[in-house]
């Protein structure tokens, strides 16, 4: 159930130019059971944003179990830094033993990022979503000019709402450019994941993540081997679904 007088759409557009700030205000004040999904790179913008105005944030983040060595050290520095609590989710244990068995630790190189994506991500973070009202995401339009240019700064989630709940969705930073991000950690001098110091911008798990060169778009280093326009994990089917 959605809180009264709380309606997504006109939200929106009225949001649609406010600070990331105004957005994170909005959604704690409407939601209690809230939480933000932090992937261990440059989304620490956003968990900055929001532990500065409730540091009670409740933070979640998907274990793929194939993350950088650096991802796991920085998520556990954040954890520290800020002293929240990081709830860290894993795949269904059964299920993903049996696709490794059957398929290996890098069948997505040859079938596709959908079905490992789909167990170490996808359903880990439906378990998750199935229990609470609202989530923020890092995401921004700037990220995948293919996939994310109409993303709104709130919404209904359309990837994992149900026929009996729906569930909202904050993206603060819809509006933020890569080089708004990084002005903010550099200013704020807040910690950041060392890979981006070695020419990396966006960063998923290691084997689907690569250094991108200059001028490069950020999302040519996720998935280089498949078509641009299927460069979403499933993690924002929405965005998908929004395109028809
Ligand atoms: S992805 O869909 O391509 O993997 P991306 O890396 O651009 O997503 O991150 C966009 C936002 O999705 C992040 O800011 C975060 O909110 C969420 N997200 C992505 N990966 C994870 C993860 N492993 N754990 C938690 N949230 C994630
Ligand atoms: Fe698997 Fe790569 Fe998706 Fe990670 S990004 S879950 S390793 S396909």
């Amino acid at each position: 159930m959605l809180p009264e007088n709380f309606d997504p759409i006109a939200l929106a557009r009225e949001y649609e130019s406010k600070s990331p700030q105004q957005i994170l205000k909005l959604a704690f004040e409407h939601f209690e059971d809230l939480w933000l999904s932090f992937s261990g790179a440059d989304d620490i913008v956003v968990l900055d944003m929001a532990w500065k105005i409730n540091p009670q944030v409740r933070v979640f983040t998907l274990d793929t179990g194939r993350l950088h060595a650096e991802t796991y050290r920085f998520l556990e520095q954040v954890r520290k830094h800020y002293g929240i609590k990081l709830e860290v989710l894993s795949p269904d244990r059964a299920v993903l033993d049996r696709y490794v068995l059957e398929k290996g630790l890098f069948d997505f190189y040859e079938s596709g990022h959908g079905e490992c994506c789909g167990i170490r991500k996808i359903e880990p973070l439906r378990r998750k979503l199935a229990t609470v009202d609202a989530w923020i995401t890092g995401q921004r339009r700037d990220q995948s000019p293919g996939t994310r240019a109409q993303v709104p700064v709130v919404e209904l989630d359309g990837g994992f709402s149900g026929p009996d709940r729906q569930l909202v969705k904050f993206n603060p930073l819809a509006n933020y450019t890569s080089e708004d991000v990084w002005n903010y950690i550099r200013m704020l001098e807040i910690p950041y994941n060392s890979l981006h110091e070695r020419g990396f911008v966006s960063i998923g798990c290691e084997p689907c993540t690569r250094p991108v060169l200059p001028n490069q778009h950020e999302r040519e280093g996720r998935w280089w081997w498949e078509e641009a326009t299927q460069k979403e994990c499933g993690l924002h089917a929405g965005n998908l679904i929004a395109k028809g």
